[in-house]
């Protein structure tokens, strides 16, 4: 039973095979388990603050420069061994673990999607995956670049300068070639070609029609002040429903917030093959690309007022997770130390009211 007053605590002991949409999942993390240690912000704290870009507004050096790094980084991810919980395969694993009820609370499986976690458990799942990155590089400035898909670079009526279009697939991620290619993706001959389309719903997925480049275009902007304007005026409804010791998982969608259900939800059908369920989806490298722009608009939507605010309940914030650091040690942390981006040691370009969709 739910128990209030008492946060949800991960531990990997009673880790089980989960399941999701009826279909088993074995992604409990490798044998290693170690010490636990608790998470301290002073890591953090002598670091310079980096920037976390955009990456369809970069020039074209500064474009090359960072592919050139991310794909460097990304090849040493994948190439450290299989159980190397640092590597590109475990982190996917973790990902899987928890959205398949395969840590146990009370006696249920909890998934932190389509819950008030969905969030900040994302935010902590990117700074692992940069701080990994950063050791394996050697580079502690090394910083994750996100795809800013909400940025339609043709409408003018925001403030966002950038007159790019983030709403295409990154081309970084697309070549064949490289490390942060994936196969099994759906690749319809109009993809990249055409801009995302942040309507997509599980049902008709992309088995549709394609909608022209200008509709799509101008659907994408009305979307975003759907989900961000309109339905998030509570936390309930932009963050998703309360998750506590001994919750259960809900079904797929209930209970999920506006951002997450809608466009988040979206990106991982449009783009398809491994990256439309939650267990394979860290399996490609541009979910993290996907996710930076996530965390980057769960930071925009306090901006909104009138009553935007995240849940200050101690259950939400003292609720933990277990991630891998950057030395392969298991790292106890709390919401709480993820409520600040700037402590944690980044900020994102483009974080002020900018985008177009905020005044549609
Ligand atoms: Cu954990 Cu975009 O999903």
């Amino acid at each position: 039973a739910v128990i209030y007053g008492a946060p949800l605590k991960t531990t990997f002991e009673g880790c089980r095979r989960g399941s999701l949409s009826g279909v088993d999942y074995d992604c409990c993390p490798s044998e290693y388990r170690g010490p636990i240690l608790d998470f301290e912000l002073k890591y953090n704290a002598s670091a310079p603050v980096r920037i976390r870009r955009a990456m369809d507004c970069l020039d074209e050096d500064e474009a090359s420069e960072y592919g050139e790094k991310l794909r460097k980084g990304i090849s040493l991810m994948k190439a450290l061994p299989a159980d190397d919980p640092r590597s590109f395969a475990q982190q996917a694993r973790l990902h899987c673990a928890y959205a398949t009820g395969s840590f146990v609370t009370g006696s249920e499986g909890f998934d932190i999607h389509f819950s008030w976690f969905f969030h900040p458990w994302h935010r902590w799942f990117l700074y692992f995956h940069e701080r990994i990155l950063q050791t394996l590089l050697g580079d502690p400035t090394f910083t994750i670049y996100f795809w800013h898909w909400d940025h339609d670079g043709e409408a003018i009526i925001g403030r966002n300068k950038c007159s790019k279009s983030g709403m295409y697939f990154p081309a970084i991620y697309a070549d064949p070639d490289s490390p942060l290619f994936h196969a099994a993706r759906s690749l319809r001959p109009e993809f990249p070609a055409l801009p995302v389309d942040l309507g997509l719903t599980g049902a008709e997925s992309m088995d549709v029609p394609y909608r022209p480049k200008d509709l799509l275009l101008a659907r994408n902007v009305a979307v975003m002040h759907d989900v961000m304007v309109i339905k998030s005026n509570t936390s309930r409804i932009f963050l998703g429903r309360d998750l506590r010791a001994g919750g259960k998982r809900v079904l797929p969608y209930e209970g999920g917030g506006s951002l997450e259900v809608t466009g988040h939800a979206s990106i991982h059908w449009w783009v398809g093959g491994d990256l439309r369920t939650p267990p394979t989806a860290g399996k490609d490298p541009v979910f993290y690309a996907h996710h930076g722009n996530i965390d980057r608009l769960w930071k925009l939507w306090p901006l909104g007022g009138q009553g935007r605010a995240n849940p200050t309940d101690p259950d939400f914030l003292d609720a933990e997770f277990l991630f891998y650091d950057e030395t392969k040690n298991v790292v106890r942390v709390k919401v709480r130390d993820a409520m600040d981006t700037r402590a944690l040691g980044y900020v994102y370009e483009f974080e002020e009211r900018n985008e177009a969709w905020w005044n549609y």
